[in-house]
């Protein structure tokens, strides 16, 4: 007899994610390629903050048609791809109208495919020429060239996108860019961080805006990296309470600046926990096995984080983000069993989860650590760029074929 705890409602989404300058290659308009090519110039390797340059990526610019033939193999039926904001405005008052022809081409060919288009407006990266003019703490130049960019993608894909994503984690933009110093401009300051996270969450609220007047039959979301945070030593009171205040501050600050009127969807993304030691705040906790980022893994953040999303905003919500950095893919099935797991549990809940999308499609560039972290349900042999489905790809499919959580050891017949 089937076991029903582990079905998926009908019509439940299962998807795929990726964003523009971690898989579409050739650019060297944004902040981040102007900062790798800057730490090429640094000699002394001990200073380098960027493991490698992003270069061709894993070429998706040109290959996109492909690798979307290979997302239906993985039982995608909804994915991801983001606008490379520096590409279609590579310096100022240039409109790249090429560029938005080919994410046109994009969203058709993932039609032709079967695959629904998600298309995000804004994924980590900003075009260098407004970096280079203080970038996010630039609130007005930001918001004036970001409408601008807005405007142009609308025009272009308003009528053939249903679902788009506004700005892609706020809070972990501001926090890697101004207050851990990992992501450009590698600052750490306070008070520039919540600066940031504010440009970001107007630049939501703008596009937003612009969305609802514009096409106001599509659906409009964010993707929030959920902080789930946790005390370090069982027992210790202390930390439990400093846990329970930044995951509160942190989340809360997110939620403070995207209004639920400003929503129609909400995104949760998440990897695992966070554990609040003393006074710092670390990725893991000694003993845990870890992913290849030397992230604690934790499946029961993702119910926290549903229910944080469900209890606040009552929106139909979507995991956009969860997947995991790893070279064993049995431990991959492992990881992606339990969160979904997890996600069955919210359901049964009542928490409106309508579907979720695994980070990422391929492998690609994970920012400042670069290729060595492998997130893909497809392989990327960055050398000739071929692809291929890993056994955690063959299972996605299984599980958005049947709607039920295969086992962990199911065979796995390759797709046609
Ligand atoms: C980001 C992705 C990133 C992933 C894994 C998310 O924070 O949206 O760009 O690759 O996490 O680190």
């Amino acid at each position: 007899m089937k076991d029903d705890s582990e079905t998926f409602p009908r019509g439940f989404l299962f998807g795929t994610a990726s964003s523009a300058y971690q898989c579409e290659g050739g650019n060297s308009w944004s902040d981040w390629a102007v900062a790798e090519a800057a730490e090429g110039r640094t000699a002394a390797p001990r200073g380098r903050k960027l493991a490698e340059a992003c270069g061709e990526a894993a070429d998706f610019w040109n290959r996109y048609r492909s690798d979307f033939v290979l997302a239906r193999e993985v039982g995608s039926g909804i994915h991801r791809i983001s606008i490379e904001w520096s590409r279609v405005v590579p310096s100022p008052d240039t409109l790249n109208r090429e560029a938005l022809l080919r994410y046109r081409d994009m969203v058709l060919a993932m039609r032709e495919r079967g695959i629904e288009p998600m298309v995000c407006l804004h994924h980590f990266t900003l075009p260098a020429w407004i970096a280079k003019r203080g970038g996010l703490l630039s609130r007005r130049l930001v918001l004036a060239e970001f409408g601008r960019f807005v405007r142009s993608v609308i025009d272009v894909l308003g009528n053939s996108v249903s679902w788009w994503v506004t700005v892609n984690e706020p809070g972990i933009l501001a926090t890697c860019s101004y207050l851990a110093g990992t992501f450009p401009p590698f600052k750490k300051n306070y008070i520039a961080y919540r600066y940031a996270l504010n440009t970001l969450l107007s630049m939501h609220r703008l596009a937003s805006g612009m969305l609802r007047e514009a096409v106001p039959q599509v659906k409009i979301g964010a993707a929030h990296a959920f902080t789930y945070v946790k005390g370090m030593h069982r027992g210790n009171l202390f930390e439990k309470a400093l846990a329970a205040l930044v995951s509160a501050h942190m989340n809360g600050l997110v939620f403070a600046g995207m209004p639920r009127s400003s929503l129609d969807f909400f995104g949760i993304n998440y990897y695992g926990p966070n554990y609040v030691s003393g006074f710092s705040l670390r990725p893991s906790r000694e003993g845990d096995p870890v992913t290849d980022m030397g992230w604690s893994i934790d499946p029961a953040g993702l119910v926290e984080g549903l229910r944080w999303a469900w209890t606040r905003y009552g929106l139909p919500l979507l995991v956009t983000e969860n997947g995991i950095a790893t070279e064993n893919d049995a431990f991959r099935i492992e990881y992606l069993r339990a969160h979904l797991s997890s996600v069955l549990s919210a359901l049964r809940e009542g928490i409106g989860v309508v579907g979720y999308m695994h980070w990422a499609l391929t492998d690609n560039f994970e920012w400042a650590e670069g290729f060595s972290k492998r997130f893909g349900l497809i392989g990327v042999d960055y050398a000739t760029q071929v692809r291929t489905v890993r056994r955690s790809g063959r299972w996605f499919a299984e599980l958005s074929r049947s709607g039920r959580l295969p086992e962990l050891q199911t065979q796995i017949s390759r797709a046609e």
